[in-house]
């Protein structure tokens, strides 16, 4: 049985007051809140474990070089991954499609191709494939969604031709949030021998995610949103790619050897990990991953789900809100708005409240152009959220509404 209560002790930030009110974060999508067991291991390593990886031979190095493998391990089971080497460390999903943009980008995309790109993207899956395709004189083709925010399979197929060189689309909308059907979308890309990319930033910690029967060519996340710490992230890559992709950035730890002439490079996923990676970020990734695990991905998932459902139908109470994102298949996010009433000040009556949501665009304009406004009211959940945080933010809304009245 799922105790949330329970788990919530392992979340000490969720403790506090804010402005001597109960916390309730409903800001879930823009960062996830981080259990004592990654706090406790980032502190142990800075405190007594702290060495630079892949670089000594000496007891510390040595062991934060295992640490930082194993947790490589954790992350590829995790995604049903057999082969820990198709794992790459990155500062993030932005910091992923950027690799992928420039590497995969500069070999094999070229003058007159085409990326196709749902609407319903963010910005850090459509911003580096418009500068690829300006270095490249490249076009992106936009594959729209309908008003509830699903995407039609016939419509890619429609939109493919031989000139379509990759497809990028997200595995849930950051504002409306769709769980696209990923695999069926990656056997309609490969039927047409198209590389995919998935951007798993608002999927990874939400949906079972498993890389080796979705078969996508590429998968970016973010460790903050997963429970792990900032300024660390993943690209998974099918090792074909890694093998053939050029290093996107030159330094130390990638290399094999160098010489004034020439240099030669280690093998994926070293290749694509130049400098002092941030390895702590990464062990905490794996901490935090470990950590899912451990109370059951399945529980954790259920109890999301049932979360979503109840404020769902809770919020359709306030008189005049409109909910963005009506795709049968939903996970963690709420958009809306409320008639007559501005994101904005229904976001800053929530804060006085206690309850911290997001306002605004979500770093996904075209959504919000899809639908004519300028951003959304949005409430993102996870399993550390109670039935009672959202009666609370309901209560709130009322609250808005009265005062808007
Ligand atoms: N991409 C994050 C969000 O959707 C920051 O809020």
């Amino acid at each position: 049985m799922f105790d949330v209560q329970k788990v919530r002790e392992d979340f000490p930030i969720l403790q506090q007051e804010i402005y001597g009110k109960p916390f309730v974060y409903f800001d879930n999508g823009a960062t996830t809140q981080k259990p004592r067991v990654v706090l406790d291991t980032i502190t142990r390593l800075y405190e007594i474990e702290n060495s630079n990886i892949h670089r000594g031979v000496h007891h510390l190095s040595t062991v934060t070089t295992e640490n930082y493998e194993e947790a490589r391990k954790i992350i590829a089971r995790y995604f049903h991954v057999e082969n820990e080497k198709e794992i790459v460390y990155t500062h993030g999903t932005t910091d992923s499609i950027n690799l992928v943009a420039f590497s995969f980008g500069e070999k094999f995309i070229h003058e007159g191709d085409e990326i196709i790109l749902t609407e319903m993207e963010h910005h850090a899956n459509i911003v580096p494939w418009q500068m690829l395709c300006e270095r490249k004189k490249a076009h992106i083709k936009v594959w729209k969604m309908d008003d509830t925010g699903c995407l039609k399979l016939d419509d890619l197929v429609n939109l493919i031709t031989e000139k379509t060189k990759l497809i990028g689309v997200t595995q849930v909308s950051n504002v409306l949030g769709t769980v696209n059907p990923v695999k069926e979308i990656t056997q309609i890309a490969h039927k047409h021998e198209v590389p995919i990319l998935i951007d798993g930033a608002q999927g990874a910690q939400h949906v079972p995610t498993d890389l080796s029967g979705i078969d996508c060519d590429f998968y970016a996340f973010s460790g903050h949103k997963i429970y792990g710490p900032t300024g660390i992230g993943v690209l998974y890559a099918k090792t074909k790619w890694l093998e053939e992709m050029p290093p996107y950035q030159g330094g130390g730890d990638m290399i094999l050897s160098v010489t004034f002439d020439h240099t030669e490079y280690l093998e994926a996923p070293f290749k694509f990990e130049a400098g002092t990676t941030n390895y702590i970020g990464a062990i905490g990734l794996g901490a935090a991953i470990q950590y899912l695990r451990n109370i059951g991905l399945k529980e954790v998932f259920e109890y999301e789900d049932q979360l979503l459902a109840y404020a769902t139908e809770k919020v359709k109470e306030i008189p005049g809100l409109r909910i963005y994102g009506e795709a049968p298949r939903k996970v963690s996010i709420l958009s809306f708005l409320i008639d007559g009433i501005n994101a904005y000040d229904t976001g800053l009556i929530l804060d006085k409240l206690g309850v911290a949501v997001r306002t605004g665009h979500h770093c996904a304009q075209p959504v919000a152009d899809h639908f004519g406004i300028a951003g959304t009211v949005r409430a993102s959940f996870s399993f550390y959220n109670t039935f009672e945080e959202v009666d609370h933010f309901v209560a709130g809304l009322h609250r808005v509404v009265e005062m808007f009245q």
